[in-house]
């Protein structure tokens, strides 16, 4: 039986592909345990912190509903003394005297792996500059229920920056489960070599590949789902011309959709800007034109979009995350 009390979840590079198909296996069964029961209290009596020096609405209310639901109890932090008054070593020990489980989000990998060390209390990385493990496990779920095939035969392609924290997730979860995974993105935005090597060997071992490249053509064949994230991450928004000029050929459009799979799904994990309702979109028309960036409207809002499934599951799996490195696994 997997057993994963006790552990932190700082990215899925530290957890086997059996540890990943468990947590998903858990998301499952909880997700139906919502459906029919409401709630549960696998989290009784537990206390949890959301340190968060980053803005965030999904993960924030994921981390939190999934704790309410399940009877836990969360405290959201985003003005602490660590860093500025006290060091981030005595803020975690305090944190892990106080709390039974810590959430972080920031700019930083080296800041949650340094909130494990010296915490003693399971960690979760809610997304750091390097890696966004719980959403990666929320978009394996959403793309496995949604094809409905077995991994070795399921492909998805991201079409955007191939270094960003989370086309590096998802390679990462691709490989792990056997997925075949094509990442679409220009020469200057690919991924760490050492790493997509190391994937690809992981990949293959697996039944899964990686591919990456710049034809959109190979990338798209067969494709049974289609993913993309904004071109300028938080804290990069002085960048926003290069990257416009970069990732426009691989904004993901109708003609784009149309070379995968009939009934090909479109997935992102939001925020998306696809429209002229938010602040930033509207300033980037008024600067370069462009009505939306990384997906169009119509795609966002096809038939095939799974974005607001996707979005739902990040409760399910960040509460099977939580669950299962708190809890005794005969419980769960
Ligand atoms: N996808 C995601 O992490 O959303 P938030 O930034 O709203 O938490």
């Amino acid at each position: 039986m997997v057993n994963l009390k006790g552990r932190s979840l700082l990215t899925l590079r530290d957890y086997s592909s059996d540890e990943i198909r468990f947590l998903l296996e858990l998301s499952v069964k909880l997700k139906e345990k919502k459906r029919k029961t409401g709630s549960g209290e696998l989290l009784k009596g537990k206390n949890i912190v959301l340190l968060f020096e980053k803005t965030s609405t999904r993960t924030r209310c994921a981390f939190e509903t999934a704790a309410f639901d399940e009877g836990g109890r969360v405290t959201y932090l985003t003005n602490s003394q660590m860093g500025k008054k006290e060091s981030l070593e005595d803020t975690a020990i305090i944190l892990g005297r106080f709390y039974h489980g810590i959430a972080f989000r920031g700019f930083k990998q080296e800041t949650v792996e340094d909130l494990a060390r010296f915490s003693g209390v399971p960690v979760w990385n809610g997304l750091t500059d390097l890696y966004h493990p719980t959403q990666a496990l929320a978009d394996a779920m959403t793309l496995l229920e949604g094809v409905g095939k077995p991994a070795g035969e399921t492909k998805w392609v991201f079409c955007g920056d191939g270094r960003n924290n989370v086309a590096v997730s998802l390679m990462i979860i691709s490989a792990k489960l056997g997925l075949h995974f094509a990442l679409l993105c220009p020469q200057e935005l690919s991924p760490d070599p050492g790493l997509v090597q190391e994937m690809t060997g992981l990949a293959e071992e697996r039944g899964g590949s990686l591919w990456i490249g710049r034809d959109r053509e190979a990338a798209l064949k067969e494709a049974d789902a289609v993913y993309t994230d904004v071109w300028v991450s938080m804290g990069e928004e002085d960048r926003m011309e290069e990257r416009i000029r970069l990732l426009k050929p691989y904004q993901v459009n109708r003609k784009l959709m149309a070379l995968g799979r009939k009934g090909c799904l479109f997935l992102h994990c939001l925020p998306a800007f696809h429209d002229l309702n938010t602040g930033i979109g509207r300033e980037v028309y008024e600067k370069y034109g462009l009505e939306s960036m990384e997906v169009t409207d119509e795609v966002f809002r096809s038939s095939g979009s799974r974005v607001f499934d996707q979005a739902e599951n990040r409760v399910h799996t960040i509460k099977a995350v939580m669950a299962a490195t708190l809890v005794e696994p005969g419980s769960l």
